[in-house]
């Protein structure tokens, strides 16, 4: 019988380089988003998908993000007295069932496999989603929840993939592709950024996955490679080599890379075009900007 997927690992323990100075005192995953953090986005994703134990791996100097997702008394009282209960709701949805959520340190950054790995204990025997808040996703039904509702019917493994350009396939963990259903792809073979050309396919795996708990005792035994850390691609690939089943799933959705100051960028216009309260004031201003951009070339 297959398993229902209700732990998620959030592997928040990267330093963020890419964000210095700003991540020198705030953890990437608290950066705001048009009027939340990345990590409420993967939190909503992973709830709207059944997930109901919800796993941190952290590291020193992201508290901030334990302190979110506790209540807040003091502010919910003063919101409540001042009658402002559309502000009350919003708060509240931020807030964790007792017991829900479960940190965890990575002791040292060796890497997103190892970072999964420090849940082992957490996770136990079951199938597991893994969720990288860096990777936000607009989607009418949200990838994860695509995900599961897919993995119902396959079990295995099960990537988030995404068709890139070739010369932009050497940042991604790139699938070798054995049968191409469309939606769902079964893989042969998996490559953690590939020198350039010689990516085995466009298509890249992005920041989603629902892995069986072999991963885990697969990243107990494989050593190092890419950039001298310990990846989950490599990880999931033992799989394919013990015989077992690893899809890709081009899920529906625009993604974002949240991790790159130009993704974040791009994320921000489009989520706030998505919201009515914004779209007509940033659409405006956007359209004048391309307008005065335009007269001065
Ligand atoms: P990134 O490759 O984006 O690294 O990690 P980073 O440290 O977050 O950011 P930069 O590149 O220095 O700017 C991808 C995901 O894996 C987690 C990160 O928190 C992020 O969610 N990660 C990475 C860990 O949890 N531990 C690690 O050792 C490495």
């Amino acid at each position: 019988m297959k398993m229902k997927v209700t732990k998620a690992v959030f592997p928040v323990a990267g330093m963020g380089t890419r964000f210095l100075p700003a991540t020198k005192a705030v953890p990437k995953e608290m950066m705001t988003l048009v009027d939340r953090p990345l990590i409420q986005y993967a939190i909503d994703e992973a709830r709207a998908a059944g997930i109901r134990d919800f796993i941190f791996v952290t590291a020193r100097g992201k508290s901030a993000l334990e302190d979110y997702f506790d209540a807040a008394p003091e502010l919910e009282a003063t919101l409540r007295k001042a009658g402002k209960d559309e502000l009350l709701q919003t708060l509240k949805a931020t807030n964790m069932d007792s017991g829900a959520i479960a940190y965890i340190r990575q002791h040292k950054a060796l890497g997103l496999g190892h970072a999964v790995w420090c849940a082992r204990r957490l996770i136990g025997d079951e199938p597991f989603a893994v969720i990288l808040p860096d990777d936000v996703i607009a989607a009418e039904k949200p990838c994860l929840q695509q995900m599961v509702e897919a993995h119902a019917e396959t079990g295995g493994c099960m990537v988030a993939a995404m068709d890139v350009l070739p010369e932009r396939a050497h940042a991604y963990g790139v699938l070798d592709i054995g049968q191409d259903l469309g939606e769902l792809v079964s893989v042969r073979g998996m490559v953690e950024k590939p020198a350039t050309g010689t990516a085995p396919s466009n298509l890249a795996v992005i920041g989603r996955y629902i892995l069986t708990p072999s991963v885990l005792r697969n990243l107990s035994q494989i050593k190092p490679s890419a950039g001298g850390e310990l990846q989950l691609t490599d990880a999931i690939a033992a799989e394919l080599a013990d015989g077992r089943d690893v899809f890709g799933f081009r899920f529906r959705g625009e993604r974002f890379d949240c991790g790159s100051k130009a993704g974040f960028l791009q994320a921000t216009v489009a989520f706030g075009l998505a919201r009515p309260d914004l779209r007509d004031e940033l659409g405006e201003y956007l359209r004048a900007l391309i307008a005065q951009r335009e007269a001065a070339e």
